[in-house]
């Protein structure tokens, strides 16, 4: 694979300034040692207050940072949301976008996640474009269908917008509950993510997998033709398992 590897650590809506503190330096001094950084670019994401914290203990380390959301708006009346430009102050090199926890607690639609992503580039930040089917989708064999529309708003941005972006394939049934989808599975969706992008002039996008990914299962994931990477939750919160996935 020439596409290079990208690891990003999902904190959700965990952490606190002592916690972070602890596992910010555990990942930084950790990626130095272990030279997990020439296996792959790692990246964390934390909720946006924690923004400055990781920005200071990061500084000048191998390990880039992001936002878990981002707004499509560039300033104005919308309380609770966070701009771009805001991202820009705190270095962010990523900002996800429509993960399914968004799309499903928050009702976001594929055209805002396509906005978001927009957005995101507008302001040289890159979008983590998440899509997913839920149980009920792959039990009616809809997986590809629903992924095929998730993603087609993002597309239609265009070949040079989506050779910027990352995509993260990540099945809801598989994140944060321990089942993960078999390596054969993820190549699956991934392979036709690779198509679709393909179709458009964007085949060497990197695509992640994500859900339930720890270090006892993420080498047999990788080694998968066109899985890039992990977006990783539960197990980013620990500094020697987000590693091991690293180096993985
Ligand atoms: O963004 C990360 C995913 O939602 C995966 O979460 O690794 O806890 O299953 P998880």
């Amino acid at each position: 694979k020439t596409r290079q590897r990208l690891v990003i650590g999902n904190w959700k809506m965990n952490g606190s300034l002592a916690a972070n503190e602890v596992l910010l330096k555990g990942i930084r001094d950790g990626v130095e040692n272990t030279g997990a950084h020439n296996h792959c670019i790692i990246a964390v994401c934390p909720s946006f207050p924690y923004l400055a914290q990781v920005s200071q203990v990061l500084a000048g380390s191998s390990v880039s940072w992001g936002a878990q959301d981002v707004s499509w708006q560039e300033s104005g009346a919308f309380t609770g949301e966070v701009s771009a430009s805001m991202l820009n102050d705190f270095n962010c090199a990523w900002a996800l976008v429509g993960h399914s926890e968004r799309r499903a607690l928050h009702g976001e639609t594929s055209e805002q996640v396509a906005l978001k992503a927009q957005a995101a580039l507008a302001h040289n930040i890159t979008p983590v474009v998440c899509v997913g089917e839920t149980l009920q989708d792959r039990e009616q064999e809809k997986t590809l269908a629903v992924i095929q529309a998730q993603l087609a708003p993002v597309l239609a941005l265009g070949e040079q917008a989506v050779n910027k972006m990352v995509i993260a394939y990540e099945p809801v049934w598989a994140i944060g509950t321990g089942l993960t989808a078999s390596p054969e599975q993820a190549q699956e969706v991934h392979a036709y993510i690779r198509a679709q992008l393909n179709a458009i002039g964007a085949g060497n996008v990197q695509v992640l997998y994500g859900g339930s990914v720890k270090a006892a299962n993420a080498a047999s994931l990788f080694a998968m033709a066109d899985i890039d990477g992990a977006l990783v939750g539960g197990a980013a919160l620990v500094a020697e398992e987000f590693l091991n996935i690293a180096t993985a």
